[in-house]
């Protein structure tokens, strides 16, 4: 594999279990821009949100984005990447993502996030109040941005990793970026 793919899309859409399957299949590095913002603040995600407010963390997946791009562009090694939920939703780096490599929407419906993200504490933005009509609208307003920022979309429910990997896999070899 000579590419490097970035796979997007809804909290509980798998974009981290993918990645891994796909980077077992393809022998490429996994790397994961919520983890890699953890390493670099050294807290969690929710702590982040918590001390430092929503508008900080996306100035932090702006600036991971900038520096995988650095890393890419000096040593031209694909990789395979899975972004926070979120950060397809700034326009700046939906051109830094379409500039890394091949950008893949995992599309999955509400009702399948809800029951992976049952009980989950560690989203931020799904914490108190109604998770079924926050998941709803989010998604609904969401949906046609991860449309727009990739350049192929996937569904996910009610398919294995090893199915979805298998399907990007021949995809990826048929679409260029
Ligand atoms: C977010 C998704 C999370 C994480 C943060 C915000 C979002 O990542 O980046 O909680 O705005 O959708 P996952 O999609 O990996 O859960």
């Amino acid at each position: 594999m000579e590419k490097t793919i970035i796979l997007t899309g809804f909290m509980g859409a798998g974009k981290t279990s993918v990645g891994k399957t796909l980077a077992q299949k393809t022998g490429l590095k996994l790397l994961d821009t919520d983890k890699l913002i953890e390493k670099q603040e050294g807290t969690t995600i929710s702590r982040i949100f918590q001390t430092q407010g929503e508008e900080a963390f996306r100035k932090a997946e702006t600036n991971i984005l900038k520096s995988l791009l650095k890393t890419k562009e000096k040593t031209k090694e694909p990789a395979i990447i899975s972004v926070g939920g979120g950060l397809p939703l700034r326009e700046e780096n939906q051109t830094l993502l379409k500039n890394l490599g091949l950008v893949i929407y995992l599309q999955i419906q509400p009702s399948t996030v809800l029951k992976r993200l049952k009980g989950d504490t560690s989203r931020p933005l799904l914490q108190g109040g109604d998770a079924q009509e926050k998941v709803t609208t989010l998604l609904t307003q969401r949906a046609p941005i991860y449309q727009k920022a990739a350049h192929l979309s996937i569904d996910v429910d009610n398919k294995t990793l090893n199915q979805i990997a298998e399907e990007i896999l021949l995809q990826s070899n048929i679409i260029s970026p």
